[in-house]
């Protein structure tokens, strides 16, 4: 896509900063699947510190993190996950946990917070062990923040809740914290103590952290030992991912700072949109983190959210996501600036001014 578009589709559209760039040219670069890159591990143990774990493993992106987290967790044969029926695991992942992992999924509502109840959780854990109709309940799944619940943010509180609820049961706790660094800026909390109940945790480097490519998987020496051999297998061991890692670190280091940024810019783009006849969302309510939903009124409007997107980017030079018929998504990252938004705002008022139902 040329550079003069402003994309706000998402997050992963994001580039390299200049410091990133130069920190992959200057990387010192080995073997990683000898465990010789040296700029790997550095990555590696500084997001293990960061969430309070023992390890972390460098892997290609955040489907596979997600994948090798349930392959681990649900090694025994029959095994199943209680997880979101929104979440990105079930709906974005091309059901890689059911054909490559063999894992049965145990879905339960999510409510609009990004939460699954306590009780629909409980409901679903399978006490019978020995009921040989029966898969084995062996992991809990959550995502935070949550994408399709429009980036809402799960608290330490209620991951904790969740945390206890799986002790009780003898259950391990993932969170596909994708985006967790969102939630931790937003909580104002340190990312370890949001994370202190989960067993494992699969965060990206290559979302509002800005690195081209990259995820981590973070838990204990054990688990991620286990987790470098799944990674293997799947084809993601990588060579000289120094280079790589190189921008992940300027990820850790520099990009967490300016989240909060792309969240006010987020909140001032859905109170512009607010006050937009047609077009629907609550700014206080709907939005949390950098991502910004919201309704094309079908009854106010000739027009869906698709027609809405192509005069957008033909007409006015702006890329917007398309999720649902009329629901429309944009996403805030470091390089969408205060003057982009305003721009944007007034580009959508002008089209939908001019496409409103004639009745
Ligand atoms: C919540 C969530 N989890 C996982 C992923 C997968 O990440 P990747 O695109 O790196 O595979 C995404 C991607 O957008 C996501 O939003």
């Amino acid at each position: 896509m040329p550079s003069s578009f402003i994309d706000l589709r998402s997050d992963t559209v994001t580039k390299p900063t200049n410091e990133m760039r130069q920190a992959m040219f200057d990387a010192e670069v080995g073997d990683d699947v000898y465990g010789d890159d040296l700029t790997v591990l550095k990555l590696q143990e500084m997001a293990a510190k960061l969430l309070g774990k023992e390890a972390a493993l460098f892997v290609p992106s955040g489907t596979m993190g997600n994948l090798i987290c349930v392959l681990n967790h649900c090694s025994q044969f029959g095994s199943e996950m209680i997880l979101g029926d929104e979440c990105h695991i079930h709906i974005h992942e091309q059901g890689g946990c059911a054909t490559l992992a063999r894992v049965h999924s145990r879905t339960v509502p999510t409510q609009s917070d990004g939460t699954l109840l306590l009780k629909d959780i409980e409901q679903r854990i399978r006490i019978e062990k020995d009921n040989d109709h029966f898969p084995v309940t062996k992991l809990v799944c959550l995502e935070n923040t949550h994408n399709r619940m429009g980036g809402k943010v799960l608290t330490v509180e209620y991951i904790e809740s969740v945390g206890k609820l799986c002790q009780q049961y003898g259950l391990k706790l993932h969170m596909d914290g994708a985006r967790l660094m969102n939630a931790a800026v937003k909580l104002d909390v340190e990312p370890a103590k949001l994370v202190q109940s989960c067993d494992s945790i699969s965060f990206c480097l290559s979302k509002g952290l800005a690195a081209p490519v990259g995820s981590l998987i973070v838990g204990t020496r054990e688990f991620i030992l286990q987790s470098k051999r799944l990674r293997k297998v799947l084809g993601g061991g990588m060579r000289q991912a120094g280079v790589l890692a190189a921008a992940g670190i300027i990820s850790l280091t520099q990009m967490p700072k300016l989240l909060k940024l792309d969240h006010e810019n987020a909140k001032l783009l859905a109170e512009g949109l607010s006050k937009i006849d047609g077009c629907e969302i609550n700014p206080e309510k709907d939005v949390q983190t950098n991502m910004v939903f919201f309704l094309l009124n079908s009854d106010k409007l000739r027009m869906d959210a698709q027609t809405f997107a192509n005069i957008l980017k033909n007409d006015h030079g702006i890329l917007v996501s398309v999720p649902g018929k009329f629901k429309c998504r944009f996403v805030t990252y470091y390089m969408i600036t205060k003057d982009n938004i305003e721009y944007v705002v007034e580009q959508v008022r002008h089209i939908l001014e001019n496409n409103k139902n004639i009745i």
